[in-house]
């Protein structure tokens, strides 16, 4: 072995959310832990998490876990698994009340008790009227959450490699994951961590896309290593659009907009959502208001001077209101939009926000994948949580605020079953004689290159590509002509370089090596994307309208070695309750 070596009993990959849930548990537990992070772990994605967790507390009206869980499955579009959907909202009031007990700033009621506002889809009695489900701190929850989970961190006295990239997942010739290469970026140096056991917690790839709310280090690394390594990935076709971008920007504002009262309107000063789902109108799912706004805009009655994107009304909240419970939507919009919505509306567009597909894994967090008979054998040794994971809880569509949810329940959850595992691990299982040989090849490409196109280029095309060919709309035709191109664009970026190498910044190296992990995610993408013959959740086809449950109720698995697609059932049994079987999804 050339690279040198560190041991730990788990290295945990990502100081988001999820990341830290399980470090916690592992730390507290005596584990020698180790979390690697690109940026420190409190600038992590999680942060910029603005309206809630959601949690059937009922502290506003009555609530249920099992209506929580009708409105997820449905939310899904069906194609949730219903173990793991149990598993998460019946376990959301202790994790919200866990996180409080650590000190997270929740806003109250007068009582005493955790604010909650209303979300898209949270509904009370199965659809019949919107319900308050999302426990926020203003619209800075994902903020608060993350400055809890690392202070607890700090105290349980876990190690933090901060600024730490990890480039490729070790795997031995039994197939169990043993470790990973990674790079401390301020020096360049490459190390091997050799684990016991390793949990993936890199967060979301949205930098596939050209305009995202994603941070600019979401791109997909968890994804890629895990594809690199012969992992299939789950689901990708499906990517969340959040109604409400700010027009121009992609940055977030938040559906607690919505569930404080504001409104969507067209040109006309229509709200329009009343005609798309006149239930909940503006706190219909995502997915549902995303495609409404879309259309608003196609048949002509988009705002501004191109017509491209419609408006989101505040003012009449009052401004005592959106001081209190909005004060970074509002920062946003001055900073980002030049308005203030204290006055004026916010131009807002459905932009990129959530991958629902990742890592296959069950809801122990092991990272589950066919072999032999077997649809669902655990990887030995390796894990995943948080938004790289696919558990699979937000199947076709995820609810809002049921991502944080996710991160703390899967975060424990597999930092729990990561402590049974290593307790029986006993003497650290011996390196593979390669174990350093793709990262070592995939470095030295970048210094000895000479006859590829530059990095940033080969990035910019891949986002155009799949922003034109996986939208919000899609036809067979679009989607064809997508998968072709992104296959042309894949072998270019295998032969990408930094053209000027006198002027080597460890960051455009990095740069070149998370292309690596974009051009995985965006061919899994395009490619799952072009063989799903239906209309489900986040994934809507012109040319197949319909949700076809008789046969597309089904996984997808895209292996990246061959660009090749396999299937597997839907979870439909819960733990304890009954199925809730199909239905057509109106709100
Ligand atoms: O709208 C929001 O505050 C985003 C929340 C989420 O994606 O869960």
């Amino acid at each position: 072995m050339s690279l040198p070596v560190r041991r730990f009993d788990a290295v945990i990959v990502g100081g988001g959310g999820a990341g830290l849930r399980a470090a916690l548990q592992l730390s507290k537990a005596g584990l020698n832990t180790v979390v690697l992070s690109k940026v420190f772990p409190t600038r992590s994605h999680t942060v910029a998490a603005q309206g809630g967790i959601s949690a059937s507390l009922g502290n506003v009206q009555e609530d249920r876990w099992d209506w929580h869980m009708y409105d997820t499955v449905k939310g899904s579009d069906w194609l949730g698994d219903q173990d793991a959907i149990e598993f998460m909202t019946r376990r959301a009031p202790e994790a919200v009340i866990e996180l409080e007990h650590m000190g997270m700033p929740f806003d109250r009621v007068p009582s005493g008790k955790i604010y909650q506002r209303p979300f898209g889809g949270h509904t009370a009695d199965h659809g019949k009227r919107a319900v308050e489900r999302a426990c926020a701190v203003a619209d800075r929850t994902g903020h608060a959450m993350l400055h809890t989970l690392y202070q607890q961190n700090v105290r349980a006295e876990t190690q933090f490699f901060v600024e730490w990239m990890a480039l490729d997942l070790i795997r031995d010739d039994d197939g169990d994951v043993v470790g990973v290469t990674a790079m401390e970026m301020e020096t360049g140096d490459v190390y091997i961590l050799h684990a016991k056991a390793v949990l993936f917690a890199t967060g979301g790839a949205g930098r596939i896309y050209a305009s995202s709310t994603n941070a600019y280090m979401n791109t997909g690394d968890g994804l890629g290593m895990a594809a690199r390594a012969g992992i299939p990935l789950e689901d990708m076709e499906f990517w969340q659009f959040h109604p409400t971008g700010v027009a121009g920007a992609g940055v977030l504002i938040t559906e607690g907009v919505r569930g404080e009262g504001g409104i969507l309107l067209n040109s006309e000063g229509e709200r329009f959502m009343e005609r798309y789902a006149p239930t909940v109108k503006d706190l219909a799912s995502r997915d549902v208001v995303s495609r409404a706004m879309a259309m608003e805009i196609h048949e002509g009655r988009g705002v501004g001077k191109h017509k491209d994107h419609v408006l989101l009304k505040l003012d009449h909240l009052g401004a005592e209101k959106i001081l209190e419970k909005l004060p970074g939507i509002r920062e946003i919009a001055i900073q980002f939009a030049g308005v203030d919505p204290i006055k004026d509306p916010i131009p807002v567009v459905p932009t990129t926000h959530y991958m629902m597909g990742g890592i296959p894994t069950n809801y122990h967090g092991q990272v589950v994948i066919p072999q032999g008979d077997e649809l669902e054998a655990p990887v030995r040794g390796f894990y995943a949580a948080g938004e790289c994971a696919c558990a699979s809880v937000h199947g076709a569509n995820r609810l809002g605020t049921n991502s944080l949810l996710d991160l703390v329940v899967f975060g424990k959850s597999a930092g729990d079953h990561m402590i049974e595992f290593i307790k029986d691990y006993g003497e650290f299982k011996d390196l593979p004689a390669d174990a350093e040989a793709q990262t070592v090849a995939r470095l030295n490409r970048l210094e000895t290159q000479t006859q590829g196109e530059e990095v940033s280029d080969l990035r910019q095309e891949l986002q155009r590509c799949v922003q034109s060919h996986a939208g919000v709309f899609r036809t067979d035709a679009i989607l064809r002509d997508g998968v072709e191109k992104i296959a042309e664009i894949g072998a270019r970026v295998a032969k990408s370089q930094i053209h000027d190498k006198s002027k080597v910044w460890n960051t455009a190296r990095l740069e070149a090596l998370e292309l690596d992990n974009l051009i995985e995610v965006a061919q899994a993408t395009l490619v799952s994307a072009e063989a799903r013959k239906e209309s489900r959740g986040a994934h809507a086809s012109d040319d197949h309208p319909d949700r076809d449950d008789e046969n597309w109720m089904k996984h997808t698995l895209y292996y990246a070695a061959d660009r090749r697609l396999t299937y597997k059932p839907v979870h439909t049994k819960p733990l304890s309750v009954e199925y809730i079987k199909p239905a057509k999804r109106v709100y």
